[in-house]
């Protein structure tokens, strides 16, 4: 992969390639294979993770496990299918036992999901969980706090909202959670 700052492919098949060639970080080292993303390249709405778990570096899919399921959910509250939104993570390699991303390993990714970002041109992207929202935002600011606005990443509007896998254990935050996919609803509807 190119160091952080040197702009990656923009075309699909050579940025997939080079995901799944990469070294940037130690993480390749303990990854069964890259999670790059999946859903539709056109859509309008981009849904950013954190990082694949135990069964999306199985299954090279992100969202897959427990928390995807309540995340298609999530989708299907928007009026969508999981097809037809694209998701991807903020890293593309698992880290050992599901730790929270370094911040190196974050930036030595970033290059990945601005060319993602690039080619899809999502309308809005929803940042699902607080690693994502801090790391999109550059901000240490609590998840608590970043849920409620809009921002704009790359001059695109982003919403920040739970994660899946808080939100499975946490059965009285799901409204909130609709709040704040109502709030991305309205943004471009
Ligand atoms: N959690 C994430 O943030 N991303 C995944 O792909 C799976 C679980």
């Amino acid at each position: 992969m190119p160091p952080p700052g040197i702009p990656c492919p923009h075309n699909w098949d050579d940025l997939a390639a080079q995901v799944v060639a990469c070294t940037a970080c130690p993480l390749h080292l303990t990854r069964t294979q890259t999670v790059f993303g999946v859903g539709d390249r056109e859509a309008r709405w981009m849904f950013i993770g954190e990082a694949p778990g135990e069964q999306e570096d199985l299954q090279g899919e992100p969202f897959v496990g427990r928390a995807g399921q309540l995340l298609n959910e999530m989708i299907r509250a928007i009026g969508l299918k999981r097809e037809e939104v694209y998701i991807a993570n903020i890293l593309k390699c698992r880290p050992p036992k599901n730790r929270d991303p370094a911040p190196e390993e974050a930036a030595a990714c970033e290059n990945y999901l601005k060319a993602q970002l690039a080619l899809v041109r999502p309308d809005i992207i929803v940042a699902v969980g607080r690693i994502a929202a801090q790391n999109l935002l550059k901000t240490a600011t609590p998840i608590g706090k970043l849920r409620g606005q809009v921002y704009a990443y790359q001059e695109i509007p982003l919403v920040v909202t739970f994660h899946p896998a808080y939100l499975l254990r946490s059965q009285t935050e799901k409204r909130r959670a609709w709040d704040d996919l109502k709030l991305a609803l309205r943004t471009f509807r």
